[in-house]
């Protein structure tokens, strides 16, 4: 069920990481391979030599080995896994995790892993009721931190209540269901995001107000359902979402390169806001002024239109939708653009200034198909995300 799979297994300390034992076993039963890191606290509770032994590999356990840093640096560790789970998850690893604390090894590699993330919080009843423990709950659930348990029950310490870790199957069920369920599990899509950056000379350039807050709620809400996600972005202000393939790039033509590389997909979703000029006299010093007081002229061509080659392809995918900006006669000028760049939906929004919708964090859509156009209520740009996702995965049925 989970062959090829890697999860980084991250154990805490607490009562519960016995109970780690077994879901290393579960794991690896389940064809997955078990990379573990113990804390320091963990190792009070399980050893290092017991919990290799089930994982059949080396456990991590400190920072500062060097011998580690040489073989594989904590960096790359965090990022070689499909999923990280952290099972017992302590109050003080959620608490270190909710603040982005990170000093020790598991710390670093929850701060630094741009895979999702699964805990199963283990603690007293009060710890876990405790207001500073929900709110980092709360905090860590808005970051996209997916959570299994805990469960009702006698706990070790006598008392009874919310607390104890889920057990091992549970755990193996949720991770399960992370890594291989939803509408479009086994879809592979492909999404850009953010604006463009087209130099001018070598420290100017010219960009747009996208800060790529769809495009990265859009791939987040595709990941959530499953599909393997392809993130080209623009250098954007709102950063990548955990769990999908991100591929930076600055201009329009690095984007279009980067998209054709890609490609097969299932479907393609652009909302990039690409730039439609880039400068063709692009300096190749930095551009000084010459002392008569005279502006450079800036001469410009046109860039390469990315949703129109990729609807036009021969690795066209299924499903390719597309966004337009517009500032008046909104589903006129969208509907226009669906024929010319021959797409199959256009996502329309009405960017004018006064919307507060470019940079916002909410958005107004009109959804073009062949079927005509459907008026969305405003909502959040994280709901417009969901929305579309989830009639990408019905369309793709
Ligand atoms: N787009 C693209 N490549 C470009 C320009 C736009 O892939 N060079 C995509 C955008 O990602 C978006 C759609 O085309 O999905 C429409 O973008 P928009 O800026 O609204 O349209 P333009 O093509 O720039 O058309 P116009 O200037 O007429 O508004």
């Amino acid at each position: 069920m989970l062959a090829g799979k890697r999860i980084l297994l991250i154990i805490g300390g607490g009562i519960a990481a016995y109970k780690s034992l077994e879901l290393i076993r579960l794991f690896a039963k389940a064809g997955a391979k078990v990379v573990p890191v113990l804390t320091k606290a963990g190792a009070e509770f399980v050893t290092p030599l017991s919990v290799s032994a089930l994982a059949g590999t080396k456990v991590y356990t400190d920072l500062f080995d060097l011998t580690d840093e040489a073989e594989m640096g904590h960096i790359q560790l965090s990022r070689a896994a499909d999923l990280v789970v952290v099972a017992p998850a302590t109050a003080d690893l959620m608490g270190k995790m909710a603040t982005g604390r990170a000093d020790d090894l598991a710390s670093t590699l929850l701060l630094a892993t741009d895979k999702r993330v699964m805990i199963a919080p283990a603690m007293n009843v009060r710890m876990w009721l405790h207001p500073a423990t929900q709110r980092n709950l709360a905090t860590l659930q808005g970051d996209g931190i997916l959570t299994v348990g805990p469960n009702d029950g006698d706990m070790a310490c006598g008392e009874f209540g919310p607390g104890r870790m889920a057990e091992p199957a549970q755990i193996l069920a949720a991770a399960t269901a992370a890594l291989t369920s939803g509408p479009l599990f086994g879809k592979h899509v492909l999404v850009t995001s953010g604006p463009t950056h087209e130099p001018i000379d070598p420290v100017r350039y010219i960009a747009n107000r996208s800060s790529g807050a769809q495009g990265a709620a859009l791939a987040a809400a595709l990941r959530d359902l499953g599909a393997r996600v392809s993130f080209v972005t623009g250098p954007a202000s709102v950063p990548p979402p955990a769990g999908v393939d991100v591929i930076r790039v600055e201009t329009a033509r690095q984007m279009l390169a980067a998209v054709l590389a890609a490609l097969p997909a299932d479907a393609a979703v652009m909302a990039a806001a690409v730039a439609d000029w880039r400068v063709a006299n692009e300096a190749g010093q930095k551009m000084k002024k010459d002392g008569s007081g005279r502006a450079p002229g800036l001469e410009f061509a046109e860039n390469p239109d990315i949703l129109a080659t990729v609807s036009h392809s021969p690795d066209r995918p299924r499903l390719v939708v597309g966004f337009a900006a517009e500032t008046e006669t909104v589903v006129q000028h969208a509907t226009a653009k669906r024929a010319r760049k021959g797409c199959d939906w256009i996502v329309a929004n009405d960017v004018s200034p006064g919307t507060g919708i470019m940079g916002g964090d909410e958005n107004a859509v009109t959804l073009i198909s062949e079927a005509g156009a459907e008026d969305w209520p405003r909502m959040s740009k994280d709901e417009v995300a969901r929305r579309l996702a989830g009639r990408i995965a019905e369309a793709l049925q």
